[in-house]
């Protein structure tokens, strides 16, 4: 479930054997955990840890690589820029990183995130609440198939994040495909056409945002899946295909994490990926 890779630097070159092996584990559903891996923050930068830093709306203070835009802070002039300045270092040395490593040729930097509020304490809707198992599926964002990977480190100086890891994404969907429905017809395009999502869902996008809410809404699944307790150090990083891997995060504070999107013709194993997971259970084309 926990595939130690001891990494004690951002940039390469790697040992051909670490790679292959981590390659083979990520995609088979195992959370990449480097022990031995910090995410070093400068003194300066040791202000934003602190919850205030955060709007309060938002779950998370997200950055835009492609355009440098911050979103859902409470802070502004220099402060901001600084703020911006490290969540963005963090981006280009965890993009570094997965580049080194794995052996995608194209990897989509999508958007990084600095995580500054107590998991513990947040209250949300239980289709908002990460705390409880889930596999990630953005509502406005669909994917069309592509894998959503993500690098995540423990910024904070001696809180543990704390995650639940569940089953293995087919057991999961065996069990959850037969409840689902399917989204009403012509609902993608209706949201497509209304800005709701960008660019139009496939059945695939419509079928994991399903599993995601019916996992979260079921408590006898929440209270008696299989699943495992893993504990994040401070000063570590852990990387994750998280459409595949159930997870929670039960507690802890300050963490930075970096989403990649990729296609599934990149991995080595394309059969393990949701999508086509999905298609030989349904028997059909999802995307
Ligand atoms: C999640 O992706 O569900 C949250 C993970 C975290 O913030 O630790
Ligand atoms: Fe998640």
């Amino acid at each position: 479930m926990l595939e130690t890779v001891p990494l004690t630097s951002w940039t390469g070159p790697y040992d051909a054997a670490l790679k292959a092996r981590a390659v083979a584990a990520l995609e088979r559903g195992a959370v990449l955990f480097f022990p031995d891996l910090a995410f070093a923050l400068s003194d300066a930068e040791k202000i934003f840890l602190d919850a205030k830093v955060a709007d309060g709306k938002a779950k998370n203070i997200s950055l835009d690589p492609s355009t440098g835009k911050m979103q859902a802070s409470s802070l502004t002039g220099d402060k901001a820029q600084a703020l911006a300045a490290m969540i963005a270092r963090f981006g280009s040395q965890a993009a570094a990183l997965v580049h080194e490593l794995l052996p995608y040729q194209n990897v989509e930097r999508a958007r990084t995130s600095f995580r500054p509020v107590q998991v513990k304490g947040r209250s949300y809707s239980k289709i908002n609440d990460d705390r409880l198992l889930h596999i990630d599926a953005f509502p406005s964002r669909p994917m069309r198939g592509r894998r959503i990977l993500r690098f995540f480190a423990n910024v904070a100086p001696d809180t543990p994040r704390r995650w639940h890891v569940g089953e293995p994404f087919e057991d999961f969907a065996r069990e959850f495909l037969p409840r689902v429905k399917p989204h009403w017809p012509g609902k993608s395009w209706l949201y497509d056409k209304l800005g709701v999502t960008h660019g139009r869902r496939s059945r695939y996008d419509e079928l994991m945002l399903s599993l995601h809410d019916a996992g979260k809404l079921d408590s006898a699944f929440q209270r008696s899946s299989p699943h495992q307790g893993v504990e994040f150090p401070p000063g570590c990083c852990w990387l994750v295909f998280t459409d595949q891997v159930l997870h929670a995060a039960l507690g802890g504070e300050f963490a930075l994490e970096q989403t990649f999107h990729l296609d599934v013709s990149e991995m080595a194993e394309p059969a393990r990926a949701p999508v086509k997971v999905l298609e030989r259970l349904c028997g059909k084309a999802l995307v």
